[in-house]
């Protein structure tokens, strides 16, 4: 029986709205269930050696069911949105807000429930070395740390360590204690007009031990003929603009010591990459900079505060380059103004 012309219409109107429904399905479809459509793959995942999610300044709080731990929760479900999971989590430095035991079991039970990534590497901040009301108690702040250090992994009673990613060796410093208040002691503060406060509440102290650890573990370290990953909380004296977006924001003291160290490595050959967190500014306002032959610093927003948090960076190592992007975990996004890419060939 030949079709009336209402009758095509209709067919016709049951078939769009097919359509329609079906443009949506296969969409909803993939986001359920082919994660690399909304995570990160690697630029060149047949070749990639080595990849760390690069994060900083939780600032983890005790309080599971404020909106600043659903920031987290959300960045952390995010860096788990990905079909090849990362070898490793830097959190470079400021874990905790106030280095609080509620604040370790918010971060633990944040990371058991939304994160993938199988190795967290902590580094000891300036938040993880004394509490909220300034009260001089470093002991119980490194204990506190060196616990969680073990919970991941690390038999360490000092807020320095060394590790590795997929075989990239990692080196974590981290301030000693609140020697810092000696600061008429020690010359290097002499001629700058720091308050105690300042000083004590923001900067490292490095210990002679530990730049002689820094020293031995980077020279076995430069051995492996990869790039190797130094992080500590502050940055480095020398880092361009450091001073000038905040006036503590610099590792302090000890820093050329620090410096000179590295560069001793750099220039016999092996690349370094300084990852520092602290200053709580967006990817790319700082950025990566060549501080030195073959050394390089990068600094890293806090996932926590942030342009609303979540911000961060994907570090791929390949053999002929490392590559750092930034992105948004929340939004799922690549942060455009901050793709850097150091080639490892054309350094001499
Ligand atoms: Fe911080
Ligand atoms: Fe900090």
């Amino acid at each position: 029986m030949k079709k009336t012309e209402e009758q095509k219409q209709k067919a016709i109107k049951k078939r769009k709205n097919r359509l329609k429904t079906m443009k949506v399905v296969p969409g909803a479809l993939k986001r359920r269930f082919f994660r690399s459509e909304r995570g990160y793959l690697p630029e060149r995942p047949e070749q990639l050696k080595m990849q760390m999610i690069v994060t900083a300044d939780w600032h983890t709080d005790g309080d599971i069911v404020r909106d600043r731990t659903d920031v987290l929760r959300r960045a952390l479900a995010g860096i788990s949105d990905t079909r090849r999971v990362p070898d490793a989590l830097l959190i470079a430095g400021d874990l905790t807000n106030s280095a609080h035991l509620c604040e370790y079991d918010n971060m633990k039970q944040l990371t058991a429930w939304y994160n993938r990534v199988p190795k967290i590497i902590p580094v000891i901040g300036n938040h993880d070395c004394r509490f909220t009301d300034m009260e001089p108690r470093y002991e119980v702040g490194l204990n506190l740390f060196c616990d969680y250090c073990r919970d991941c992994g690390y038999n360490t009673n000092y807020p320095y360590y060394v590790t590795e990613a997929n075989g990239y060796p990692v080196v974590i410093l981290g301030s000693e204690n609140l020697r810092a208040l000696n600061r008429h002691l020690t010359p290097w503060f002499a001629d700058k007009n720091f308050t105690d406060s300042e000083i004590l509440n923001n900067m490292a102290y490095i210990s002679p031990d530990q730049l002689n650890f820094l020293d031995r573990v980077m020279a076995a370290a430069s051995h492996c003929g990869k790039p190797i990953i130094v992080s500590c909380h502050q940055p480095l004296n020398t880092m361009p603009g450091v001073m000038e977006n905040w006036r503590c924001g610099i590792l302090g003291e000890q820093s050329d010591a620090v410096q000179a160290i590295l560069q001793k490595y750099a220039d016999a050959g092996t690349t370094i990459l300084y990852i520092s967190g602290h200053l709580h500014t967006a990817v790319g306002t700082i950025g990566l900079q060549q501080l030195g032959n073959r050394l390089f610093a990068l600094d890293v927003p806090s996932m926590e505060y942030t342009n609303g948090g979540g911000e961060g960076y994907v570090l791929e190592a390949y053999e002929d380059k490392l590559r750092l992007r930034g992105r948004n975990f929340i939004d799922g996004e690549w942060l455009q103004h901050a793709d850097f890419t150091i080639l490892l060939d054309a350094l001499h």
